[in-house]
This record gives structure tokens, C-alpha cells and sequence, in this order.
């Protein structure tokens, strides 16, 4: 199985032998891969809508793995009584993923893609004590995807680090920069402003 470029940034963070749970799993592509590359066989795939659980069982029976990889209905980590290493939740947008993560019991690691609001996502995470280790930027059949690794580690980020993430991708750098230069011309937003002038400092930089 062949994954596209954002999930297998997703899959590559996932260490030999490690139990792993994917949070709104819906195709369960990541979970497969890493079940038929011998990454991990300790897996549970979940979701909060019986349809995609029933697409997930669907990707896993072509596969003959129906009997291999956990599937669990569950609204984030509500029903899930075992504990994990990683947890990988991507695919949905900030607020979901920080209720997600609020009040539980969370595995050491944390591979987030959030659609949306990666300022709230880093802040939230900052506040429950997980580090910032690796942030990806990936252009994907044209579209930027940021995939964050957490591990649960004590760290401060500054609020340029809440703010940009700390990525150094150019490109994507580029493309901000382009985007909200014409939503200024556009609105004139005073926060857009801010935040192009912070990204032409930062990106003068690399
Ligand atoms: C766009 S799909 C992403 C699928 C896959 N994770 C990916 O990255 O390609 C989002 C999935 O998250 C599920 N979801 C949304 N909120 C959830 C929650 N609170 N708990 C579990 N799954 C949830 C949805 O049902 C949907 O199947």
C-alpha cells in the first residue's frame, strides 16, 4: 500500500514495536502501512462515527488485517481503556483535537495534523507540558499540511514559536507571506499585518 505524502510523514514517526493508537482513524491507511511494513503491530484505529469505523474494517478486511488491528468506537479517548505510546490524531481541526486531549490520560508521544489553528493547538500542547520535538511542513497534491510530534517533556515555547511553529521550510514561508500580503490589500486587518511582519523577519532569517 502506498500512502500519500502527508500520512506517510504521519507513519514515519512511528517507532519499531510501538503501541499505537490512531484517533479517527476513518480509511485506517496509517494503521495498515504500519501493520504490513512490520512497523508495529500493536495497533487500535478508533473513531467517533460508526460509518468511518465501518470504512476503517472495510480498508482492513481487503487486507485480511480485520483480525490484526483493534477497532473501537470512541469519541477521542473516552472509551479507550489501555494505555498507549503514541497516539496519532490528524485530519481534524484544532478544537477537536485539543477536546481530544483535554482531561485524559495521554501516551508520552502525540503526532498531530490539524486542518486548522496550529497557534491553539501549539499553546494548548505547550500547557500540558508536551515538546514541540519535530514539526513537518508538507505540500501535498497542493495543499500544506503541518505535522507536529509531541513528546510529553517540559518545554516554554516563546510566542514567536506559538505563533510559526518551528518549522524552517521556506516555501511554506513564501506562500504565507503571498497569502496574507493579499488579504491585507484586501481587509487591511491590523492582526494580518502583525502577523505578515513577523513572518518577513522570521523568514529574512533563514
Ligand atoms: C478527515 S478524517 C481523517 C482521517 C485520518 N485520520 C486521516 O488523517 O486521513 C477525520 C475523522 O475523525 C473522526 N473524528 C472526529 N472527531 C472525533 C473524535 N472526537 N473522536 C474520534 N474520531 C473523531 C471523524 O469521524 C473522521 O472519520
Amino acid at each position: 500500500m502506498k500512502l500519500t505524502k502527508r500520512m506517510q510523514t504521519i507513519a514515519n514517526l512511528v517507532n519499531k514495536n510501538e503501541k499505537v493508537i490512531d484517533i479517527g482513524t476513518d480509511h485506517a491507511y496509517v494503521p495498515i502501512y504500519l501493520y504490513l511494513n512490520n512497523i508495529t503491530h500493536d495497533i487500535t484505529a478508533t473513531d467517533i462515527s460508526k460509518k468511518a469505523l465501518e470504512n476503517a474494517y472495510n480498508s482492513l478486511k481487503k487486507y485480511n488485517l480485520e483480525n490484526n488491528i483493534k477497532l473501537i468506537l470512541s469519541d477521542g479517548f473516552k472509551d479507550i481503556k489501555e494505555n498507549y505510546d503514541v497516539a496519532i490524531i490528524s485530519g481534524m481541526g484544532a478544537h477537536t483535537i485539543i477536546n481530544i486531549l483535554n482531561n485524559q490520560i495521554l501516551p508520552k508521544k502525540i503526532i498531530i495534523e490539524s486542518n486548522n489553528d496550529h497557534y491553539l493547538v501549539r499553546k494548548y500542547l505547550n500547557k500540558i507540558n508536551y515538546k514541540l520535538e519535530k514539526e513537518y511542513v508538507i505540500l501535498d497534491n497542493k495543499k500544506y499540511y503541518i505535522i507536529m510530534y509531541y513528546i510529553n517533556y517540559n518545554e516554554e515555547l516563546t510566542e514567536e514559536e506559538l505563533i510559526l511553529g518551528k518549522h524552517n521550510n521556506k516555501e511554506y514561508f513564501d506562500y504565507l507571506i503571498e497569502k496574507y500580503s493579499i488579504l491585507i490589500e484586501k481587509t487591511q486587518n491590523k492582526e494580518y499585518l502583525k502577523y505578515l511582519k513577523l513572518l518577513k523577519k522570521y523568514r529574512s532569517r533563514l
